[in-house]
């Protein structure tokens, strides 16, 4: 059953990939769900492709998608769709973009794809069957030293009315690991990690369909996935700490610091 709804998952994220790319170099209209968080209709044309998609192939399952919305069960299966990653990235022309689908049930990760909409990757994981990336295997990276992690983050949309908390943070991982980058898709950077090319990844107050897939995909190529606790995290997202496992109680521990006011942020 997994294999065929990774099916289903990789069929519907390649129809949202191929809108998404038919929307490049072309010039469409931006407007703003709130403060520094843009939509496009490519955003709304790749969703619809993908819910089409699973509503033919899985008539009976619930979908949470980013701009049609969607509740989350509290048991069961729930697809979860990112149409577009990296909305900002799309309408500024930079090339970290992508696609996310995911299969979570009785909130836990089923099912997770993530397809790179610039060069095409197609990366997919089903619980127990291990991470590909255009069907080879993938692992995490072997790196045990927090010192010398390359650390990938996102920070909300509402960072502006956070701007000291996600500062502080920033500031104790640049502090601590070897590097920081931020490049603009939650998805693609879960994938990142997955394959070994960064160590780790946090951001506070994900939404479903930005870590659904990438979560699993994390795990099942070997690494970590927790909340800012170490705790287990479930469908709804919030706090997320990815890592290749080896570094990530250092780096909880590092997020969690307490502040120069001695409280924790
Ligand atoms: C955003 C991107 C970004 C992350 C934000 C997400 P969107 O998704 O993944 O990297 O920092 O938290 O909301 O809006 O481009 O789909
Ligand atoms: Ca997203
Ligand atoms: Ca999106």
């Amino acid at each position: 059953m997994p294999e065929a709804d990774l099916q289903v998952a990789l069929e519907a994220a390649r129809a949202g990939a191929a809108v998404v790319a038919s929307g490049l170099d072309r010039r469409v209209e931006v407007r703003y769900k709130a403060d520094a968080d843009p939509v496009t209709e490519v955003d709304h044309r790749s969703e619809m492709a993908i819910l089409d998609v699973i509503s033919r192939r899985r008539p009976r399952d619930p979908v949470v998608g980013e701009e049609r919305g969607g509740r989350l069960p509290e048991e069961g299966r729930v697809w979860l769709v990112d149409p577009l990653d990296g909305t900002t990235n799309f309408v500024h022309g930079f090339a970290w973009i992508s696609v996310s689908v995911a299969l979570w049930i009785d909130n836990t990760p089923a099912v997770g794809v993530v397809v790179d909409v610039t060069t095409g990757d197609e990366y997919t994981a089903v619980t127990g069957g291990g991470a590909h990336a255009n069907g080879s295997p993938i692992g995490v990276s072997p790196l045990k030293d927090f010192g010398e992690a390359l650390i990938v983050t996102g920070f909300p949309y509402q960072r502006r009315e956070r701007l000291e908390i996600c500062d502080s943070r920033f500031r104790r991982v640049l502090g601590t690991a070897q590097g920081i980058r931020r490049l603009g898709a939650a998805s693609l950077d879960m994938c990142l990690v997955a394959r070994g090319r960064m160590d780790g990844y946090w951001e506070e107050d994900l939404r479903p369909w930005d870590m659904g897939a990438g979560t699993l995909l994390v795990t099942e190529a070997g690494g970590t996935v927790s909340d800012r606790s170490g705790g287990q995290i479930g469908p709804s997202g919030g706090f997320v700490v990815a890592s290749n496992g080896h570094i990530h109680r250092r780096f909880l521990d590092t997020l969690a610091e307490p502040t120069l006011s001695g409280r924790l942020p």
